[in-house]
């Protein structure tokens, strides 16, 4: 079923409300493909009808954001990072003797690989520091992507790429179990979840010490980069550090962040 160019503009407009994705109309033939499986499960013969029904079905408008997301991921995605948060951001945090737990945000943590990533971080560094106590909060918009996250059970090219890449940590942390394979609760009790949009107020004030917004900055256009920015800041001790994608730069935009090395960035004025 062909998208018109209406259509497709009222589409891109309902992403964008609802989301705050920005997309054009290159998107036309990846929102067909999304799109379809819905109206057909909804029984709708044209897009304007299930535009017509997302205005008024809450449901749908739920489901829309699990189609029109991209929730790519993967274990220790971008080694870099994950050598700076055990060589420098922990042993940091150590160093200071906090006695509270450190607070980490994996905010659009999409299927979760991210925030066992931390959490296996953190319990491998807790080996050498016994003291060591964290919690890690993952949110994401998309509810699909959160039921994969809490579940803690992967499969396929996700759990392939990290028993290739890390074969000891793999053997330690997960177990094989129907379906796939599990963490057990030795890692899942330490992340908590949440459905949170990042144009809105962040899940707490203030609150935490990283906060990794990693691969969602470039689906938004300038104006909301720096609004979802402004929310991660609002999120961060003073001290805290912000961590960003590989591919996500903020030299353009109006934050109140310092760049401190590749992908880590702090508050404040220049280092
Ligand atoms: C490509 S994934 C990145 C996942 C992970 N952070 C990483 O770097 O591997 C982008 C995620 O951002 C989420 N997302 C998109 N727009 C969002 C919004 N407005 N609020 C919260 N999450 C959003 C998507 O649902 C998706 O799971």
């Amino acid at each position: 079923m062909e998208l018109c160019d209406d259509n497709l503009t009222a589409i891109i407009g309902l992403v964008r409300k609802h989301t705050g994705i920005a997309m054009n109309e290159h998107k036309r033939v990846l929102l067909q493909g999304r799109l379809l499986p819905r109206l057909r499960a909804l029984g709708l013969s044209s897009y304007r009808a299930y535009i017509e029904r997302l205005a008024t079905d809450r449901a749908e408008v739920a489901s829309f954001i699990n189609s029109v997301t991209t929730n790519d991921t993967a274990f220790f995605r971008t080694p870099a990072v994950w050598r700076w948060l055990e060589r420098e951001f922990l042993p940091g945090w150590v160093a200071r003797g906090e006695t509270r737990p450190l607070r980490i945000w994996s905010a659009a943590a999409a299927t979760g690989e991210e925030s066992y990533s931390l959490a296996m971080t953190c319990l491998e560094f807790a080996q050498r520091a016994p003291d060591l106590r964290f919690e890690i909060m993952a949110t994401d918009i998309s509810t699909d992507a959160l039921a994969t996250a809490r579940a803690a059970l992967y499969r396929g090219r996700s759990v392939e790429r990290f028993e290739q890449d890390y074969p000891a940590l793999f053997r330690k942390y997960l177990r094989p179990v129907a379906g796939g394979f599990a963490f057990g609760a030795d890692v899942t009790g330490h992340v908590s979840f949440g459905e949170h949009n990042l144009l809105q107020r962040p899940p707490r004030a203030g609150w935490f010490d990283l906060v990794m917004l990693r691969n969602v900055l470039i689906y938004f256009d300038h104006e909301n980069q720096e609004r979802v920015l402004a929310g991660a800041h609002a999120a961060m001790r003073p001290d805290a550090r912000l961590v960003l994608g590989e591919q996500e730069s903020i030299t353009r935009l109006q934050t109140p962040f310092a760049f401190e090395q590749a992908h880590v960035y702090r508050i404040g004025g220049e280092k």
